[in-house]
């Protein structure tokens, strides 16, 4: 099986993971860049491209080619650096199709519709189940992996699996399925559909979040055969009867994400801030709708 090189890179602030994805060999310059991260601090509405810069600089020194801006899902977490990045270094911005069920979704609620087109075209790509494609000179395809959110995919590159918030490290578990068309139900079963993968696939996510007391720092990868024995969510043995009613519990209650309305209408955007006013951009904040 192919094996692209993976280089992870953490941000601390949202405990994300944007990878660069390519061939180490340096005879195909052609990369992905999976779920990258634009800064934002909501108190002074202040962007910052320190995350996306730190990517630039490895393709750069690199001397990479950035083929694919890759979403796994709309991130209720962070901003994506997907815009900022192709607007320096090009690449072509996809996502599931499904993201159409969340532009739907959220519409009645930012009513941005002017400049958040409902059918998608703000994204390059709007990649169909299972279509499978190229990243340089690795063979790569999507399948639908929802639970977190209706629209999540994974992205299967050689045997690099990037699963988003699909699955998380084995004592981390799995995501949230609280956002709305999350359902604990699916995300059961796309677990079990992605721990039928091949036992030595790298299965890459899209945070990490060290449980206090692991006594580790944060990590990007375990094997799919690692997870399958000990995720403490969905390894092998545990039923859907089991996860549906854990995670449900579990989801019950949480907070809403620190940068769940920024994040949701500029994602939805493919990163763009939309119209601007007399050269001032806005974040449009919902009062009394969520939560
Ligand atoms: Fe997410």
């Amino acid at each position: 099986m192919q094996k692209p090189d993976v280089r992870g890179f953490f941000d601390p602030d949202t405990a994300t993971w944007t990878y660069v994805v390519y061939d180490g060999t340096g005879a195909d310059k052609r990369c992905a860049i999976i779920d990258s991260v634009l800064d934002y601090d909501m108190a002074s509405g202040r962007t910052k491209t320190r995350s996306a810069d730190r990517v630039i600089d490895f393709v750069a020194a690199k001397e990479l080619e950035v083929q694919w801006l890759l979403e796994t899902h709309i991130h209720a977490d962070h901003l994506t650096g997907a815009d900022y990045i192709r607007s320096k270094l090009g690449g072509t911005i996809a996502i599931s199709k499904h993201i159409l069920r969340v532009l739907e979704t959220w519409a009645p609620i930012f009513h941005n519709e002017a400049d958040t087109p409902p059918d998608g075209q703000q994204f390059d790509y709007l990649f169909a189940d299972d279509e499978t494609f190229k990243v340089g000179p690795f063979d790569a395809r999507i399948i639908h992996t929802p639970g977190h959110t209706p629209a999540d995919t994974t992205y299967i590159i050689g045997d690099a699996v990037f699963v988003g918030d699909a699955m998380f490290l084995p004592d981390v578990g799995t995501g949230r399925c609280d956002f709305p068309g999350g359902s604990a139900g699916d995300s059961y079963e796309s677990s079990r559909k992605l721990l039928g993968l091949k036992d030595n696939m790298r299965m890459y996510v899209g945070h990490d979040y060290p449980p206090e007391g692991a006594g580790r720092v944060p990590q990007c990868m375990a094997t799919i055969a690692e997870q399958k024995a000990a995720n403490i969510r969905v390894k092998d043995g545990i039923s859907k009867e089991v996860y549906v009613a854990k995670r449900n519990a579990d989801d019950k209650g949480k907070a809403v994400p620190r940068l769940l309305l920024p994040s949701i209408q500029v994602n939805l955007r493919a990163g763009g801030f939309g119209k601007a006013t007399k050269g001032v951009r806005y974040i449009k904040i919902p009062v009394d709708v969520i939560g």
